[in-house]
């Protein structure tokens, strides 16, 4: 390895793909992601790019076409977020939605108003010029109405192409390639919405829809092929899905010059580690370090939960750097950030945040490595990742694993963190799980796991009192992990999974559920 002392390059434009692409401009809407979501959908490649990205810049990507997002602000108020003239100027297929009409109309030399009260909700949109966009599509449509401003005006060149009972002017047209939609296609209360984006998408930019995940695994290769060139990359490989996909799909790239580490730090869950051994020892060139012993030394004695994420984090890099040394002669780190994990980095950026819980990624902290970082998954949402995972023969029990914190059970099991006590909260945890997938609920949760509390309590076993550990069983539901409600499992899974709980595991005696949601909990305990 060189030298210590240089930190992180990236090489996020040197490996962009060249593939025709659409850009989702974002004005602050709630739905862009959305947006985007869709778009890939249609099989369409597409990216999401702040509001205030140049048309020569989308030039430069290949962009084919634009959509502007909606967002909160008045085009009129001090502050709004501007467009770039020139990406609206007819050079690029565009369509505006809800915020990027009002945007498009003023800009273009239209009128926007201020309503004085918000429409928010279902509207009959009939439909008065049914080509290019609305094609295919009833003379009426349900669709989601969500704005404060409209448009009075359409900008010179432009026609009205939908009204509603309420808006004369609910969709425009410049009759060629511009269209903006006061509505929001994107969600689900606009049930022909799909429809309407894939129009724009085949029949206004005339892209075809053919972005797979097996067109991405080829076109990845390649690429990585092409920017890794002869060189040789370590990748720290969790068990978790994301690193298995971008290991994969690496090694599928430049075979054994990809070196996979797994480091067993002892705070996985029951049968883990034999797992991914089983599933990734003969598919990567894998070393297995078990790490245990050191882990448990170093976590001797820490209490605090940040404590226990600063040790766990500090020794998973010296443990991964000693053993980068050992394989020596290293270029790359491979890791497996995914599109939301960039989005949201962006725009942790641009805001001050409380810090709640310092997120230690355990695999993605060697900052004073001198390692160019590849991220193959930079570009993908988690539904694509298990779909290229999927095209990539990985296992499905990997690809639907739910997430798992780099701490691991040292966050799960509440105070000290011994053997013992992660003896049985694995035993515990093992249960609980079996259960949720005996009762097919295992993919209908985000997260579920159990946690052992230092709580004891008094209780009875045969003629004998007891005197014995509480475990929590947790399971939530949730999109995006900020915010989660607690899961309504059947009272019957839960009773099984207690009972079993209570009897094969020795120390426990008593089992909670935990029905507080995030906020004001978080999913962790700790
Ligand atoms: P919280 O507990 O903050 O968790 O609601 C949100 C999501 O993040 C995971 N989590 C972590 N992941 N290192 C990680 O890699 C951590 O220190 C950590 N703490 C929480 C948690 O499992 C949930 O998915």
């Amino acid at each position: 390895m060189s030298a210590p002392d240089t930190r992180l390059r990236k090489t996020e434009g040197e490996s962009a793909p060249k593939r025709a692409t659409v850009a989702v401009l974002d004005f602050g809407s709630q739905y862009t992601q959305l947006i985007a979501r869709r778009v890939r959908e249609s099989r369409v490649y597409c990216e999401i790019f702040p509001h205030d990205v140049t048309a020569k810049e989308l030039e430069a990507r290949g962009v084919v076409g634009v959509i502007l997002s909606g967002g909160p602000a008045s085009v009129y108020e001090r502050g709004a977020p501007h467009v770039d003239p020139a990406i609206i100027d007819g050079r690029f297929p565009a369509l505006g939605i809800c915020y990027g009409m009002q945007l498009m109309a003023q800009e273009l030399g239209g009128e926007v108003v201020a309503e004085g009260k918000r429409e928010y909700g279902p509207a009959m949109v009939e439909i008065t010029d049914p080509s290019g966009l609305f094609e295919g599509l009833g003379q009426s449509e349900r669709a989601w109405m969500s704005h404060g401003d409209t448009v009075r005006r359409v900008p010179p060149g432009f026609h009205v192409v939908a009204r509603t009972e309420r808006l004369p002017l609910a969709a425009m047209s410049d009759g060629a390639r511009r269209y903006a939609v006061q509505f929001h296609p994107e969600v689900m209360h606009t049930p022909r919405g799909a429809e309407i984006l894939r129009n724009f998408l085949y029949r206004v930019c005339g892209v075809a829809g053919d972005w797979t995940p097996a067109a991405f695994v080829e076109e990845a290769t390649a690429e990585l092929r092409r920017t890794i060139g002869d060189r040789h990359a370590i990748c720290a490989l969790s068990g978790g899905v994301d690193s298995a996909v971008a290991a994969t799909l690496v090694a599928r790239a430049i075979g054994d010059r990809l070196t996979c580490v797994f480091i067993d730090t002892g705070l996985l869950r029951a049968n883990e580690a034999e797992e991914v051994v089983a599933t990734f020892g003969s598919r990567l060139r894998l070393v297995h370090v078990d790490a245990s012993e050191r882990f448990l030394r170093r976590l001797d004695g820490a209490l605090d939960p940040e404590r226990k994420r600063t040790i766990i984090g500090e020794e998973f890099v010296r443990c991964f750097e000693e053993q980068a040394e050992r394989i020596g002669a290293i270029d790359l780190l491979v890791q497996g950030t995914i599109y939301p994990d960039v989005i949201e980095s962006r725009s942790r950026e641009s805001k001050t945040s409380a810090r709640i819980k310092t997120h230690h990624n355990v695999g993605g902290l060697p900052e004073v490595m001198a390692l160019e970082v590849v991220e193959p998954l930079r570009r993908l949402f988690k539904d694509e990742v298990r779909r290229v995972g999927a095209e990539l023969g990985i296992p499905e029990d990997i690809l639907w694993r739910h997430p798992f914190p780099g701490p691991g059970l040292a966050v799960r099991v509440l105070g000290p963190v011994t053997n013992e006590a992660l003896d049985t909260l694995r035993q515990a945890d093992a249960i609980f799980l079996e259960e949720l997938r005996a009762a097919d609920l295992y993919r209908t949760v985000a997260q579920a796991f159990a946690v052992l509390t230092p709580v004891r309590s008094v209780g009875v076993m045969g003629d004998f009192r007891t005197y014995g550990s509480l475990v929590a069983l947790r399971a939530v539901t949730t999109e995006d992990f900020m915010t989660a409600d607690w899961a309504r499992l059947p009272y019957e899974v839960l009773a099984r999974a207690s009972a079993r709980i209570v009897n094969e595991v020795p120390a426990v005696n008593r089992v909670v559920y935990d029905v507080s949601s995030k906020p004001p909990a978080t999913i962790e305990w700790e």
